[in-house]
């Protein structure tokens, strides 16, 4: 069953219910301010950082689900209503919310009242605009009375939270005309404030949340809004809150237009305040003369929308199924950005406070957006290097207001710093930036200990070869890629973090995904240090990756499949002597897309396991047969009820490591399928059992031996995002950019009859189509550039500005 419909030509998701099965929502911002918004106009704002500058107050996990936002209240007679449902929950006559890039608009309709909202943040401002268009579309003249709503937290989410004692005293507002500003803390340490305004005279407003609200009403009735109007209440203490209160008489047909301003302000230390001791408004005031107008508005939502369409561009599908083509040309790029952009912090199943930008996850969201945001891309690479320790360790992550690394979950997690040289090696074969190699960066945010990005790739590679095993495979540390096999940890204690308690002295156990990994991103460095012209670097490096092969030989293959771990006691993880958790995805994925057994024919047998214990209707489960029980050797992945998150749910993140090793084989078919399986457009007709957004990937979707097989969490912010795009662009589609040009490489299920991608490459526009004539999987018997034949499979490097026509014949 469907709650709304995709429209591709306006890049919008379309939701036609405010009852979705879950809150469907959208992310605005793309510099340093940011909101995130639901189908219900549910979610908060911050800036930069969700934890420590969080401007407006939301529930999580609250009764009912949704609580808090941004909010309007239209009152009409004695009827009260909102344009997006919530928070007056008033039946409307009818409801439409468009999520489309970086901006969502509602329309309500009720009693023959239109009132639309559009909520954006412009690239170059940290405000949130909220544009509210009434028509009155009856055949009567109507009075209405229109409220706006927000409540503001007091900074630090955390803090406001749980500080109750110190933060129901501090709060503070000034109003000046119809703007509320927000000043809680700006007397002592802070330089910051908020502030709330509307380009219109009001007639009332509330600061204090218990006067608009009153004491036992809640949000869907509050005491202002049945009254008709607010208090003009100043805020001491408790809750500070802004809702403006506007009268209007619409006549027949008549329309009326106002624009909201939510913005955050920073001032110097010595301009923070005006003689009186009134803070100083004068950059809110610029902001609010530059946004005064609705014309203004409507161009900086035009300048959004051609941002957008600028990093969509880049890389655009035409092909005969449109659920593919709106993936790769929308929601694919569209969700890799968003991704990137706020790493693990903020969605509806993070909180904000928990997580900020993970070592690991950050340098894989960079293979999912480099080729729309290079700088971004390179910025990024750097501040997460600059995290890393001197031994080639790492932070698991850091704050992105600091930028500094943080000890909360711990550090050793041992196939972090594999993933700089992903990040890395992709980034230069986007760009042909070989220059950020030679960046000095620090090591552990040290500026007077530094080092060149090309050393820090190094020391990435030779902490693997510093920490191995028993078996000369790579020692785990805390865990590898699965946070939750803690096979170090042993935790009897409930109180306990399953990443950071070390009961025993555990250091031995072993990891066969980094053993896959190294073998991949190793060599990558490897190839690296050959290309540039380190022959003994080289040659040193690739003696350890053969090493690491021979070991996998030896010891990380299990007859059928690759086993997943050795644990401290030496035991077998993954294997078929085991009771439980015989079969693992990642070391499949990984040793395959390394390239072992490949040749003799290992892979295609590991990868039919796969097919046979791990693959189901809706992806494909992390492993088999689920944990029934607790491990105290496992940890926490043995928590989980069986068929979620790690517990053999389908960990949607992993998936394309096996579609990209089937291409790997050749399995075109297989390869296609398994992204169908959990791919949203493919999906998308059963939102009700899937449950979170039709238009995004979630981290997990509940596995096989699950209570309810197919129902989705933990929507957006996954790696998913970036690496089912990468699968399904580099290695399916198989365009494949290189250091010296782009690599045609598809693997496609045999019956297709071929696709044109266009693809923007270091400043030149490739029109590539694929021709399929002899409908097989794989391989490219001719590849035309401009009308002449090229050797092999590479288009190469042409003129900046300049288009061409390729055309790569498969046979
Ligand atoms: C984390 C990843 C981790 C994955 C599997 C995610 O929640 O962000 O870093 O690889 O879980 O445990």
């Amino acid at each position: 069953m469907k709650f709304g419909f995709f429209d591709d030509v306006n890049r919008e998701y379309v939701i036609e219910t405010p009852k979705t099965p879950f809150p469907w929502i959208n992310y605005l911002g793309s510099n340093d301010f940011y909101s995130i918004i639901s189908n219900t106009a549910g979610g908060y704002s911050f800036y930069k950082d969700a934890r420590l500058r969080r401007l407006t107050r939301y529930r999580y996990n609250n009764i009912p689900l949704d609580t808090n936002g941004k909010y309007f209240y239209i009152k009409d007679g004695s009827e009260v209503w909102s344009p997006s449902w919530k928070p007056a929950q008033a039946e409307l006559d009818s409801y439409e919310c468009r999520h489309g890039l970086g901006y969502s608009k509602f329309k309500g309709v009720k009693n023959g009242v239109e009132a639309s909202v559009l909520y954006f943040i412009p690239s170059s401002d940290n405000v949130e605009i909220q544009r509210v268009t009434i028509v009155n579309s009856s055949d009567s003249v109507k009075e209405l009375t229109l409220f706006s709503f927000v409540e503001w937290c007091l900074w630090n989410a955390l803090d406001d939270m749980t500080n109750f004692q110190r933060n129901l005293s501090t709060g503070e507002v000034e109003v000046e005309g119809s703007t509320i500003y927000h000043k809680t803390e700006y007397r002592e340490r802070r330089n910051h404030y908020a502030f709330y305004s509307v380009n219109a005279s009001i007639d009332s407003y509330d600061t204090d949340r218990e006067a608009f609200m009153g004491l036992y009403n809640d949000l869907s009735n509050p005491q202002a809004v049945e009254l008709g109007r607010c208090s003009n209440s100043e805020a001491h203490g408790w809750s500070p809150i802004a809702s403006h209160c506007k009268n209007m008489t619409l006549k027949p047909g008549e329309k009326v237009e106002l624009v909201f301003l939510l913005g955050y302000v920073e001032n110097e230390q010595y301009s923070k305040f005006n003689d009186d001791g009134t803070i100083n408004k004068a950059q809110a005031k610029a902001l609010m003369a530059k946004y005064g107008t609705s014309e203004v508005v409507e161009a900086a939502l035009a300048e959004l929308k051609h941002g957008w369409e600028a990093k969509v561009g880049k890389m655009q599908l035409s092909f005969s199924d449109e659920r593919l083509t709106r993936m790769m040309n929308i929601w694919h790029p569209y969700q890799s950005m968003i991704t990137y952009q706020f790493s693990r912090s903020a969605s509806f199943f993070e909180s904000g406070i928990g997580r900020g930008i993970g070592f690991r996850d950050s340098n894989q969201d960079i293979i999912g957006f480099v080729h729309m945001d290079p700088e971004k891309a390179r910025q990024r690479i750097i501040d997460i290097a600059s995290t890393q320790f001197e031994d080639g360790g790492a932070y698991h992550q850091y704050q992105p207001l600091t930028k500094r690394g943080n000890n909360d979950i711990g550090g050793n997690f041992n196939d972090d710093p594999l993933w700089l040289i992903l990040s890395t090696t992709t980034y230069i074969k986007e760009t042909g930036d070989w220059a950020i190699l030679d960046e000095q960066v620090p090591f552990d945010n040290d500026t007077d200990n530094c080092a060149t990005l090309f050393e820090h790739l190094k020391r990435s590679f030779y902490h693997v070869v510093n920490n191995l095993g028993e078996h000369g495979l790579p020692l785990i540390g805390r865990a590898d890629w699965n946070d939750c096999l803690n096979l170090n940890c042993f935790s009897n204690n409930p109180d306990d973090s399953f990443q950071t308690t070390e009961n025993l002295d555990g250091k031995n156990a072993e990891s066969v995904l980094i053993a896959g990994m190294f073998v991949l991103y190793g060599s990558e460095f490897a190839h690296l240090c050959g290309l540039l012209s380190k022959k003994e670097e080289a040659t040193a490096a690739y003696e350890h990756i053969a090493k690491m092969k021979q070991a996998v030989d030896a010891h990380g293959w299990d007859g059928e499949w690759f086993l997943r771990a050795y644990d401290h006691f030496g035991s077998k993880i993954g294997s078929k002597e085991c009771e439980e958790g015989r079969i693992f995805i990642e070391s499949q994925g990984f040793c395959v897309m390394a390239g072992i057994g490949v040749e003799d024919g290992r892979a295609a047998k590991a990868l039919d396991s796969v097919n046979e214990h791990l693959a189901c209707e809706y992806g494909i489960v992390l492993q088999n047969p689920p944990y029934s029980k607790y491990y105290m050797n496992l940890g926490e992945i043995s928590s989980y009820p069986p068929g979620y998150k790690e517990n053999a749910g389908i960990f949607c993140h992993n998936n394309p490591w096996i579609m990209i090793a089937e291409t790997k084989v050749g399995n075109g078919s297989r390869a296609f399928d398994y992204y169908s399986r959990i791919t949203p457009a493919y999906i998308e007709h059963i939102s009700d059992l899937h449950r979170t957004e039709p238009y995004v990937y979630s981290q997990m979707i509940a596995g096989k031996d699950a209570y309810r097989p197919g129902e989705a969490k933990n929507s957006w912010l996954t790696g998913t995002a970036a690496w089912n795009y990468y699968a399904i662009s580099q290695y399916i589609l198989g365009i494949q950019p290189d250091y010296y040009g782009i690599k045609v490489d598809p693997c496609i299920p045999s019956e297709w009859d071929g696709f044109t991608i266009t693809r923007e490459y270091r400043g030149v526009k490739y029109q590539i189509e694929v021709q399929n004539p002899s409908h097989v999987s794989k391989g490219v018997k001719q590849l035309i550039v401009d009308g002449s034949m090229v050797e092999g499979n590479v288009v190469p490097l042409l003129e900046k500005g300049s288009t061409h026509i390729v055309r790569a014949i498969l046979g």
